[in-house]
């Protein structure tokens, strides 16, 4: 196990991933799962993954695509997953070891500033773990280091926050009750820091990869993948941009804001749950 460089660039999500982010991220394990399932599916189809293959999860968290790519490439190939999270990882461990297979495995390591394996994979990839970094240009070529010639990537992450109505709905909702939050710049890390498809194409090109595709995926989900309404506005208010704009607000302006989400998401109930529409990319590349 590597020990991850607190004071380093990403100290800010070193901290987040293992304090409480990464405790809620356990806690809603289940229903994030259930609402990300698709655009995993989805990055692994476009993946194109092969039996006896060697795999790296980068931003695995609590391993849910670790585990399924482990079936994909079977026992004669490998998964290793690779986060920050020391929370997630031993949720991915539980979980793994609730299964049959013996080719998972995770490492403590940030992918940006730690070591991985050289030339050791077919195929790096990711469910939304890689807009985290300070210098994604970096961390991705740490990854292409990582993979044998040949060798390619296929990851989601999300398209802008105007396009991802399960967020923008609650904090269009939220927004008039708190004081106005800082806007990220357009460099730094963040859920949303991946939006723009020349920014991807330009990390990925100074990390040195080649034949570059970005394609589209918004299917409608349903919010946190549960059936009930008053779930849905909890999961709303604990994860995400929400909670990081009600964090220092006072029990009143919660009430509130509980008020206004439940009020916000109620238009969009159906049988199946709290359907919303939600933008992803799809990018593929390989090693230049
Ligand atoms: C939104 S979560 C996604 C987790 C998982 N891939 C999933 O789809 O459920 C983002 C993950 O990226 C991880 N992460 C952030 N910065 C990282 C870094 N520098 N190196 C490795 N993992 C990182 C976080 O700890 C977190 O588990």
């Amino acid at each position: 196990m590597q020990t991850l460089e607190a004071a380093g660039p990403n100290a800010e999500q070193i901290e987040f991933w293992n304090g409480e982010g990464g405790e809620k991220f356990v806690r809603y394990q289940n229903a994030l799962d259930a609402m990300l399932e698709p655009f995993g599916a989805e990055a692994i189809r476009q993946a194109v993954v092969r039996s006896g293959e060697a795999v790296l999860d980068i931003g695995c968290g609590c391993g849910e695509t670790t585990i399924d790519l482990s079936r994909l490439v079977g026992v004669t190939g490998e998964v290793v997953g690779v986060d920050i999270s020391e929370p997630m990882l031993a949720r991915a461990e539980y979980l793994a070891a609730q299964t049959e297979m013996t080719n998972v495995f995770f490492e403590l390591v940030d992918v940006e500033t730690g070591k991985l394996h050289e030339e050791s994979f077919d195929l790096a990839f990711s469910r939304f773990g890689v807009m985290f970094f300070r210098n994604p240009a970096t961390a991705f070529r740490n990854v292409h280091g990582a993979l044998r010639p040949g060798g390619r990537i296929a990851f989601a992450c999300w398209q802008p926050l105007d396009r991802n109505q399960w967020v923008s709905l609650q904090l269009k909702a939220v927004l008039p009750l708190v004081p106005p939050p800082e806007r990220p710049g357009p460099e730094d890390p963040g859920p949303f820091s991946f939006g723009d498809p020349e920014r991807i194409r330009r990390i990925l090109t100074e990390a040195g990869f080649t034949d570059i595709a970005i394609e589209p995926f918004a299917p409608k989900v349903v919010l946190g993948g549960m059936l009930v309404l008053d779930d849905a506005v909890d999961f709303s208010l604990e994860i995400g941009p929400v909670s990081a704009l009600l964090k220092d607000a006072d029990e009143a302006t919660r009430a509130k804001a509980r008020e206004a989400v439940r009020a916000a998401l109620e238009t969009y109930r159906t049988e199946r749950g709290v359907m919303l529409s939600a933008g992803a990319w799809i990018v593929t590349a390989r090693k230049g």
